[in-house]
């Protein structure tokens, strides 16, 4: 062997945890789990290994990859899809193409309605589905190739013939991955952004797109941020868009300072000993506002607040995300169902890392070494088998138990 493979091994042992070492029977199977994954993700991404794709396409240009995940099922009935667009925890609109235009209508809606519209011309569109069907996460799991804190949400749309948003463009990337019916799509890059004015939608003034394609079950068309997209439906169609998240320097730039007001102390209070008598009373002295400058300089924040801001902001469940507190236990059982069971994340669980710090649902916490690499494995892959959970640091299992009472785990 060579000697270079057989050092590069030898370290890899020594850098891996016993308890994620697996045994030589597990690890050949496993070796072939991978390789079966990385060639799956190789052909949902035409071909592409994830750095390529990246290099060649991320943020750049569009890519259709026909049979993407061939024999793909819908994850979600269309009555399912209603159910959650009838919750009022959930996101969703309805667009119906009029004579003149389209007309949006913001959910809740209720079933009835919906199964009342008509044959053709509307399309239902639910946001964040991944939240509340198990394979739906799933499914935006087989997306991590880039990282979680840059996944956004899995939206669902059920198009009826002739349905769709019209000729838009948006400021993620995304991916549209046509899971029943066929959808007929025309985009292209295109620097005329500009939109039809006074329209509850988005609509794009002058679309000009470049290609044209029909999308079957299992086909997936890759979109970078503001490119000029039209997606119509050619009969009942379900469409699923894997979003990305990028939040606008603005919003950050605001989240950031809400997060220094809270940790805000500046001591002292305005004082003036030498204070002369005022010939222009209505003037802001310069004293005054040199000794503001100086008070306020004590407002600072160095790159470890913003990295800690980050993991809060980036871990922060969505706005209707409630966590149900999980089965009451007693930590010995929770210990004991752990080793046996393993553990999963809840599908609505955040959990992000940084060099220094863990981030759960919005909270931060500093880990001791002991326990960090299991943590930051259950971060990655969201579950920890039972062999990795049965040789624990005790104040893992401690956190763990926390988490599972908080309801942050699967129960
Ligand atoms: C749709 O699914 O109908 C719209 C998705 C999109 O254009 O972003
Ligand atoms: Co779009």
């Amino acid at each position: 062997m060579d000697a270079s493979v057989q050092r590069a091994r030898v370290l890899d042992r020594h850098c891996t945890p016993r308890f994620l070492r697996p045994r030589r029977g597990v690890r050949v199977r496993s070796l072939a789990i991978l390789g079966c994954m990385e060639r799956a993700l190789r052909r949902m991404l035409g071909g592409h290994t994830p750095a390529s794709f990246l290099r060649r396409y991320w943020h750049k240009e569009a890519l259709l990859i026909a049979g993407a995940l061939p024999g793909f099922a819908p994850l979600l009935s269309r009555h399912v899809l209603f159910g959650l667009a009838a919750r009022d925890d959930v996101q969703s609109r309805l667009v119906q193409r009029t004579r003149n235009g389209y007309m949006q209508d913001d959910g809740p809606f209720r079933r009835a309605t919906l199964e009342r519209l008509a044959a053709r011309n509307w399309t239902l569109l639910v946001q964040g589905v991944n939240l509340h069907v198990e394979a739906a996460d799933a499914l935006l799991r087989r997306f991590a190739f880039i990282p979680y804190a840059r996944l956004d949400d899995l939206m669902v749309s059920y198009a009826a013939p002739g349905g769709g948003v019209g000729p838009h463009y948006d400021s993620y990337d995304v991916f549209l991955l046509q899971a029943s019916g066929h959808r007929r799509w025309r985009y292209g890059p295109q620097p005329d952004l500009r939109l039809v004015p006074d329209l509850p939608l988005r609509i794009l003034a002058h679309f000009t797109p470049r290609h044209d394609a029909t999308l079957a079950p299992g086909d997936m068309l890759y979109l970078p941020p503001h490119y000029a997209h039209d997606g119509i439906a050619v009969d009942a169609c379900m469409t699923y868009s894997i979003g990305f998240r990028a939040p606008s320097y603005q919003e950050l730039a605001e989240a950031f300072l809400d997060h220094l007001r809270d940790a805000l102390d500046v001591p002292g209070r305005y004082a003036d000993a030498d204070l002369r008598h005022a010939r222009e009373p209505a003037r802001i002295g310069k004293p005054m506002q040199r000794r503001i400058v100086n008070a306020l300089s004590a407002v600072r924040f160095d790159a470890d607040d913003v990295a800690r801001f980050l993991g809060r902001y980036l871990s922060e469940p969505k706005a209707d995300v409630l966590f149900v507190p999980g089965t009451r236990r007693s930590r010995a059982d929770f210990a004991r169902r752990i080793a046996r069971a393993g553990i999963r994340l809840d599908r609505r669980t955040q959990l992000l890392y940084d060099d220094a710090r863990l981030y759960i649902n919005g909270e931060d916490l500093a880990v001791t070494a002991s326990g960090v690499n299991a943590l930051r494995a259950l971060a990655d892959r969201r579950a920890l088998p039972a062999e990795a959970c049965a040789d624990l640091p005790a104040e893992v299992v401690a956190l763990l138990h926390e988490w599972q009472r908080h309801g942050f785990l699967a129960d």
